[in-house]
């Protein structure tokens, strides 16, 4: 290889992880999606988030930087930012599936996730079965959209392309509930600024995975990522991360 494989030192070269930046693994990530991902101007990133996190402390043992670009989330999981090399690797809560894998390659899962229906607190929307003529708000592109196409076929869904946008719209009254992973809904549920006026009313056990993404043809990258997603599960690093954003 041009920049000399050292072997096995334990040294990832950043050449040798095909990125299209040397040195800087280049993440795209939709934001706001809190507490995966949200901006923050007082990080060195910023942004913050447990993805941001966990890429973080992955790059520091690939001994890379970390630049995050703000993404549309159906470009990233359709592997259209991917593939076309904005990115080297997709961070957003993204789900393993296997149409995605079609596209993306992906790591080993970092987070195991659900569904959930968020509504104002009091509606007559209590569960999947009152959505029907319900307009409920679905991220363009996500798991929840195809949750709710296939389990409340008779609501009617309307599609935002980001999270921050569907949250905005639930409090206008545009919409009268969301379908989204349930970490997201219950962020808005604890809003401190809108203290008791949003409820996660129901939870769908979809056991996801996330993992990071990467293109099709950087398999080099995606196992130097899982790699070091071990060796920080191991070490403790990740569960130092997780009791930050999770804890009970
Ligand atoms: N987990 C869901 C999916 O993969 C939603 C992810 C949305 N992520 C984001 N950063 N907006 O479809």
């Amino acid at each position: 290889a041009a920049c000399g494989d050292s072997g096995d030192d334990g040294k990832t070269g950043s050449a040798d992880i095909g990125l299209i930046n040397a040195g800087t693994l280049t993440v795209c990530s939709d934001v706001p999606y809190p507490p995966f991902e949200d901006f923050d101007k007082s990080s060195p990133t910023g942004y913050k988030g447990f993805d941001i996190d966990v890429v973080s402390a992955i790059a520091e043992k690939l001994d890379v930087k970390v630049a995050v670009k703000d993404s549309d989330f159906d470009a990233l999981q359709s592997g259209v930012l991917l593939n076309g090399r904005q990115c080297d690797l997709g961070a957003s809560a993204m789900t393993i599936t296997d149409e995605r894998k079609k596209n993306l390659l992906f790591s080993d899962g970092y987070y195991t996730s659900k569904q959930s229906l968020l509504v104002p607190t009091g509606s007559d929307v209590k569960s999947i079965a009152d959505l029907s003529g319900v307009k409920v708000g679905v991220q363009k592109g996500t798991t929840g959209e195809t949750y709710t196409k296939e389990n409340a076929p008779d609501a009617k869904p309307v599609q935002f392309a980001d999270d921050g946008k569907m949250y905005l719209a639930l409090k206008a009254g545009t919409i009268e509930a969301i379908l989204q992973d349930l970490p997201v809904n219950l962020d808005h549920q604890n809003d401190p600024k809108e203290p008791g006026k949003y409820t996660v009313v129901e939870t769908y056990d979809t056991a996801e995975e996330y993992g990071f993404a990467a293109r099709k043809d950087n398999q080099k990258l995606m196992d130097a990522i899982n790699e070091q997603l071990a060796a920080i599960k191991s070490d403790g690093e990740y569960q130092k991360i997780y009791d930050t954003y999770f804890a009970v």
